[in-house]
């Protein structure tokens, strides 16, 4: 059996999956039971500054995009951190750490981005011996209208010099998590790199509206006929997750700095995409509060199985393994050539592949053949675009058939080329052409 123990910064915790910080998270009820479902760590809600804390709307929270079977697809919230008092979170931390020792809890901490506060509260959430802090540079909303949140993660130089103040004022792993509401996720992870962070974990929520009441003409969620954007997530954010996470992973600058991959995971394959992307861990909070916290299960058990099949013993057997095939454009290979081809035993005959390819790609796909309704890729015009394979309604159905070296390509006229050959010595690239002349 696969060994799914996870050390991530030197903090252990019995299987890669974490709660994120999130109503999942947010108090010791919650956790306990998280824990006795199999949930491997949890970093808590995240924790304001002593004092009265925030208030949050007393009405609608969330907005929502479904699918056409009204699963949830994403989730969009207007929460604030942690309502509940600074003291009373600290003691059920405490409390929860002494009663799951070999569990990961991580505090999440979010207070005003000066010394002093940050100087404070540390020493006070060392105090519970949770395993680490979690530095919420992330909350597109509420918070960051305060100079919280993404405000600071939107801002490098605040980054590293947060970053910076918390390695020195405490022992403990500092985590930065970063904002996806930025334009190049590099430079804030950079950024946490130079200020001394141990990791960075990402993403946080994406700034969003996610729909428009037709006869309020208010935003959704709406409070009393207005509404402001949220924080989206869910399984819609994870490319943008995944990407990012990828970014991250292959930036000499950062490369080796310990990611926690957060956005979108739902099945134990979601989880093992961010790894094999280059994450240490996962963290998840809308598939828990869309399934409940029993869907660890599954996550745990479809992990150990596929990595049993596919005989990789531990994480680190698959940490970062794909990280090297993500590259740029310009480095893609040319010369490869594929062609979709109709699986004729599986086709319902529905027509779509035909009116995608026709109306916006290569028209490459017949309607009728001698008067009779079939669909048949006519090689000849295929481009191999796999517009038609994410159309088509029937899984598996149409497949891209890659050509061997040697073989005609029907379009070109040509013979696929062994050669691996890219846009940077391409003739028809300026750039290159210039470089030869
Ligand atoms: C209702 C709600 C509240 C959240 N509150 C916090 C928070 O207090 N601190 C934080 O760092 N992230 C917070 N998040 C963001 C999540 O921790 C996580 O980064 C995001 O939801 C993406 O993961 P997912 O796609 O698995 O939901 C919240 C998310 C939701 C849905
Ligand atoms: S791969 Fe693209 S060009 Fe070829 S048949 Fe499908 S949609 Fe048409
Ligand atoms: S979209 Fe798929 S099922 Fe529909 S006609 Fe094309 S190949 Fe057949």
């Amino acid at each position: 059996m696969a060994d799914i123990r996870n050390n991530f910064v030197g903090i252990k915790s019995p299987n890669p999956f974490w709660l994120a910080s999130a109503p999942p998270t947010d108090k010791a009820y919650n956790v306990i039971r998280a824990f006795q479902a199999g949930w491997g760590g949890v970093v808590w809600k995240t924790l304001g500054e002593e004092g009265p804390p925030v208030v949050n709307v007393n009405g609608p929270r969330y907005g929502a995009i479904w699918g056409a079977d009204r699963r949830l697809l994403g989730l969009n919230n207007i929460e604030l951190i942690t309502d509940r008092q600074l003291q009373l979170n600290l003691q059920e931390i405490k409390q929860v750490k002494k009663d799951w020792p070999d569990r990961a809890l991580v505090a999440s901490i979010m207070v005003p981005c000066v010394e002093e506060s940050w100087k404070a509260i540390l020493p006070a959430v060392e105090e519970t011996e949770c395993d680490g802090i979690e530095l919420n540079f992330g909350c597109p909303h509420g918070m960051s209208e305060r100079g919280m949140g993404a405000a600071v993660g939107q801002v490098p130089e605040y980054i590293e010099m947060v970053a910076r103040w918390c390695k020195q004022y405490t022992r403990m792993p500092v985590i930065v998590k970063l904002t996806p509401n930025i334009t190049d996720i590099r430079y804030p992870a950079r950024a946490a790199k130079r200020g001394g962070a141990d990791a960075v974990s990402l993403i946080n929520t994406i700034s969003s509206i996610t729909s428009v009441n037709l006869d309020t003409f208010s935003p959704e969620p709406s409070i009393d006929g207005k509404g402001s954007h949220g924080g989206y997530c869910g399984p819609a954010v994870k490319p943008i997750a995944l990407n990012m996470v990828a970014e991250i992973a292959r930036d000499p600058e950062t490369a080796g700095l310990p990611i926690s991959g957060i956005g979108g995971v739902t099945t134990w394959r979601d989880a093992a995409e961010f790894i094999a992307l280059g994450a240490g861990n996962v963290q998840v909070c809308t598939a828990a509060m869309t399934y409940g916290f029993k869907i660890v299960q599954e996550m745990i058990a479809g992990l150990e199985n596929w990595m049993d099949e596919k005989g990789h013993r531990t994480l680190d057997d698959i940490t970062g393994r794909a990280t090297p095939n993500v590259t740029d454009w310009q480095y893609l290979n040319l010369n490869y050539v594929a062609k979709a081809r109709i699986n004729q035993d599986a086709c319902i005959k529905c027509g779509r592949c035909h009116i995608a390819c026709e109306d916006t790609s290569h028209q490459a796909i017949t309607s009728s053949v001698n008067g009779v309704r079939h669909f048949e890729v006519m090689e000849d015009e295929c481009v191999g675009c796999n517009l038609c394979v994410n159309v088509c309604p029937v899984e598996n159905c149409i497949s891209m058939v890659p050509l061997a070296a040697g073989e005609l390509d029907q379009r070109t006229g040509r013979p696929v080329s062994p050669e691996y050959a890219n846009w940077t010595t391409h003739p028809n690239n300026p750039m290159a052409r210039q470089a030869a002349e």
